[in-house]
């Protein structure tokens, strides 16, 4: 009898501490994506950039206009689409590694591609058509990104050769480098 009574005693304990520990963990992911998408923000605008309006500290980052979470609030699609930012893919974009779908484009972005792109080993969808990017396109982070059914670059303003590291996507279903 006072075994079951203890066990009867710490059930709920354990079930509140449980509770508390992932309400604490579903807010450390919430403000850290939310200040994630905030310095996204800052840096994809540029000084004559403008768009992305709702995205403000006081809202929940998952409820940002082109943002999708999945059941703890992490971000797993991101589509920011003609908006004139005219700004740059700043390197934490690689701390978004929940990421599926990755759309930004027709933003006209500049600057070079952030090899931290390669931390998206999820993604299945990336498509940054329409932009400035420049530089050499860095295939090598498409090397984890064993999932990625749809790349699409085109019109943006890379130079160089052609990524060979794109033939070691065995998913890909449409590629489009113009
Ligand atoms: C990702 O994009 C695909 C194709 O457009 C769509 O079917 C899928 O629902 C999207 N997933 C998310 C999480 O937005
Ligand atoms: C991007 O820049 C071009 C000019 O280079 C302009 O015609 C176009 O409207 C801009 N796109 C957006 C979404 O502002
Ligand atoms: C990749 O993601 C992990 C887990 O979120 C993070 O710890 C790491 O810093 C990221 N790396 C880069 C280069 O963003
Ligand atoms: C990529 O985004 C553009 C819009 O800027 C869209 O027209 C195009 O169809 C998208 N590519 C894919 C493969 O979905
Ligand atoms: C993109 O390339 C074109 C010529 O290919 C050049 O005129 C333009 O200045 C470049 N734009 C940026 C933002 O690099």
């Amino acid at each position: 009898m006072k075994k079951q009574r203890g066990i009867q005693m710490t059930t709920p304990i354990l079930l509140h501490i449980s509770f508390i520990l992932f309400l604490f963990s579903v807010t450390c992911h919430g403000h850290s994506e939310l200040n994630l998408l905030l310095n996204l923000k800052t840096a994809m605008i540029g000084p004559t950039g403008s768009g992305l309006g709702d995205w403000v500290p006081s809202s929940s980052h998952c409820s940002f206009s082109g943002v999708t979470c999945d059941d703890e609030s992490r971000v797993i699609a991101l589509f920011v689409t003609n908006l004139p930012l005219f700004g740059y893919l700043p390197p934490e974009i690689g701390l978004l590694n929940t990421l599926v779908n990755l759309t930004i484009s027709s933003d006209n972005l500049t600057g070079k591609l952030p090899p931290e792109m390669a931390n998206h080993t999820s993604l299945r969808l990336f498509n940054i058509s329409n932009n400035f990017f420049q530089g050499r396109f860095p295939g090598e982070i498409t090397l984890g990104m064993t999932e990625l059914e749809v790349l699409d670059t085109y019109n943006n303003n890379f130079s160089g050769s052609l990524p060979m590291e794109i033939i070691k996507l065995q998913n890909i279903k449409h590629l489009h480098l113009g």
